[in-house]
């Protein structure tokens, strides 16, 4: 527990150890509820929209961190309908209000950046990626090399040794952090998920690998999915932890975890020193004013997974609603 949670402890405050300041690099972060990457499909033709703006700044609190939906790299990363791009000038130009809004209520955003792989709009066709295609097995690019179930290349990105597999992952940090700076590169892995069939026969190992070479790569943040999430939104039992790959990635280094959190747990999480951040997906999508919720110990709006991937600009998008307006003379930002 930090000495800030000490200093509320002693005023005979509650302290939510989710709710206490960190800094992350150059970034003052008021709160360690962090807004997960989530995919919704409404960025028409690829091209975020005027909604997204909204959507996103409800979910900002002033010094609230927000990682943005997947956001291709180039037309043949996109393998999913409506998902938003950075990769023309128009797109660019779209996205300036949506980070604006968020900047404007004091939030930190990052983009998360994707390539689908063997999913994406061209097939592998177009993506001389993996020496053989088996067309029952698909995964997104960077877990196309990392994980053996998948990798069959034969030379230095594959060939069975971990180096290899690593080496495009670790290519690809390395060329966007010389373009913006490594103090402005998160990188998301989950080694554990086997999701399109990208499974890893040693998943801890390769979290290590990871996590050590992130680590030496001095990038700002390692968010790393449970290993309970063998799927995106499974969630199932496993005797495995996040602990080794934190370690790993370094002391007093940014270590942000996500899967199946809930308020307690992410609580606990924080206080043991397990993370420094708690990415939140279906409940932030669901609860705009999530932070809030848990600094009152209020209850949550239930997402609806049936408008989780719809076109519709406001159901399901940024119809959910904010706790009451009775409940503002508690101090909280909304
Ligand atoms: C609707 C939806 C969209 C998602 N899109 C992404 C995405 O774009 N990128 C990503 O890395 N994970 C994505 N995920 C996974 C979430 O970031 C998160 O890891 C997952 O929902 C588990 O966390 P939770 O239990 O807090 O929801 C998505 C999950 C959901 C439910």
């Amino acid at each position: 527990m930090g000495d800030d949670q000490h200093a509320a402890a002693g005023s005979g405050k509650e302290t939510i150890p989710l709710l206490t300041p960190y800094k992350m690099g150059r970034f003052q972060l008021s709160h360690r509820v962090v807004l997960a990457p989530l995919t919704r499909q409404r960025s028409f033709g690829c091209v975020p929209q005027p909604h997204a703006a909204v959507y996103y700044a409800q979910r900002t609190t002033p010094g609230g961190f927000l990682i943005a939906e997947a956001t291709g790299v180039s037309h043949a990363a996109q393998g999913y309908p409506h998902t938003p791009g950075l990769w023309t000038r128009e797109q660019m130009e779209a996205w300036k209000p949506i980070v604006d809004a968020v900047h404007a209520k004091g939030g930190v955003f990052f983009c998360q950046i994707w390539h689908t792989g063997r999913a994406s709009n061209y097939g592998a066709k177009q993506l001389p990626v993996l020496t053989a295609w088996r067309s029952t097995r698909r995964g997104y690019l960077l877990d196309q090399f990392l994980k053996d179930g998948v990798n069959d290349r034969a030379d230095a990105y594959g060939g069975g040794s971990l180096g290899n597999r690593c080496r495009f992952a670790l290519e690809v940090v390395s060329a966007v952090a010389g373009a913006v700076g490594r103090d402005r590169v998160g990188v998301r892995v989950s080694p554990y998920t086997d999701y399109m069939d990208a499974a890893d026969s040693d998943p801890a190992a390769l979290g290590l690998h990871l996590a050590r070479a992130l680590g030496e790569a001095g990038v700002l943040y390692l968010h790393a999915v449970e290993p309970r999430m063998r799927r995106p939104t499974e969630r199932g039992e496993t005797r495995h932890s996040l602990r080794p790959m934190r370690d790993a990635f370094g002391p007093g280094r940014t270590f942000i975890v996500a899967g199946g959190y809930a308020r307690e747990d992410g609580d606990a999480a924080v206080a043991d020193g397990y993370a420094d951040l708690v990415a939140y997906g279906r409940l932030f999508l669901a609860n705009p004013d999530l932070p809030r919720r848990f600094q009152l110990h209020a209850p949550l709006n239930q997402y609806n997974r049936e408008t989780f991937y719809t076109p519709d600009p406001v159901i399901g998008y940024t119809d959910y609603p904010f706790l009451s307006d009775e409940k503002t003379d508690d101090g909280v930002s909304k």
